[in-house]
């Protein structure tokens, strides 16, 4: 049964909306279900449907500075100096996240990518957190997160029993879909797939089914009831019923292939 689902891809593809989709769809059959945004650019608050006041205080672990000094011992920011590489983190899914239609969110914030993953605290507290969630937590995880695999590492990378790469019709997220394949390839992910959104005809499906580095597990159609949840700021799940058809199909074929390739 899949577990951990890491959601990437280029800025803007739908991480976020396609992230917030399948979040619900496991709520939905009853499974325990933590959402982690660790996308710079946010949002899955809002796609999840969580209410305005709640969405916008949210802040992220990565900012939480008096946590990060208390945790690991240095003040965030703060290089080469001495703190703690495994903090205790085993506390901060439950005390940090937050509940709405049966899915948990924790808003994690990103990995400062400086060099060879740059050693500071708050990059340190992250990375034990995001261990801690993989390997010890028994829930359905759905990682949104951006176009990069800042937040696994090879210890982490064989927790994931996913990673889906959403595209959209155009050569600039194929190229990044293929970057991050490459990425991936070095932390030894394994079991990458390609989710293409906002298809609007079978050419736009061949499209991307022609250019995929990778399996391509399915497709959600361009909609006007998502561009409107995220004008309204409702959830996705809610305003486009349809888009959850088409991701409960995706779901279907993910675990299918998944369930082949173990
Ligand atoms: N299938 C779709 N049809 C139409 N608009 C979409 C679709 N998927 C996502 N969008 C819109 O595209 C924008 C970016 O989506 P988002 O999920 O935030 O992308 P990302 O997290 O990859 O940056 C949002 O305005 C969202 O409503
Ligand atoms: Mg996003």
């Amino acid at each position: 049964m899949l577990q951990k689902i890491a959601v990437t891809g280029k800025g803007g593809v739908g991480k976020t909306t396609f992230a917030a989709l399948l979040a619900h769809i496991y709520a939905r059959e009853g499974r325990s279900v933590i959402a982690i945004d660790a996308d710079p650019a946010g949002g899955l608050a809002g796609a999840l449907g969580f209410p305005r006041e709640v969405a916008e205080n949210l802040t992220p672990i990565s900012e939480m500075e008096d946590l990060i000094y208390e945790r690991t011992g240095a003040k965030p920011g703060s290089y080469g100096g001495f703190f703690s590489l495994n903090p205790r983190v085993d506390d901060i899914p439950d005390r940090y996240s937050v509940m709405h239609n049966g899915v948990r969110l924790l808003k994690l914030g990103t990995i400062e990518k400086g060099g060879s993953g740059c050693l500071c605290p708050e990059n340190a507290l992250l990375r034990a957190l995001v261990t801690h969630l993989l390997l010890y937590r028994n829930e359905v995880l759905i990682l949104d997160m951006e176009a990069g695999v800042e937040h696994l590492g090879r210890a982490t990378a064989q927790a994931v029993d996913a990673m889906l790469i959403v595209v959209e019709p155009g050569q600039r997220s194929l190229e990044v879909a293929a970057r991050i394949r490459e990425l991936a390839g070095d932390i030894g992910l394994k079991r990458l797939f390609v989710v293409g959104n906002k298809v609007r005809s079978d050419a736009d499906r061949a499209f991307i089914a022609e250019r995929s580095p990778v399996p391509v597990v399915g497709y959600l159609s361009s909609s006007p009831a998502i561009i409107e949840a995220d004008l309204r700021g409702i959830a996705v799940y809610e305003a486009a019923p349809e888009a959850v058809q088409e991701a409960r199909e995706i779901v279907r074929r993910l675990e299918q292939e998944v369930e082949r390739s173990s």
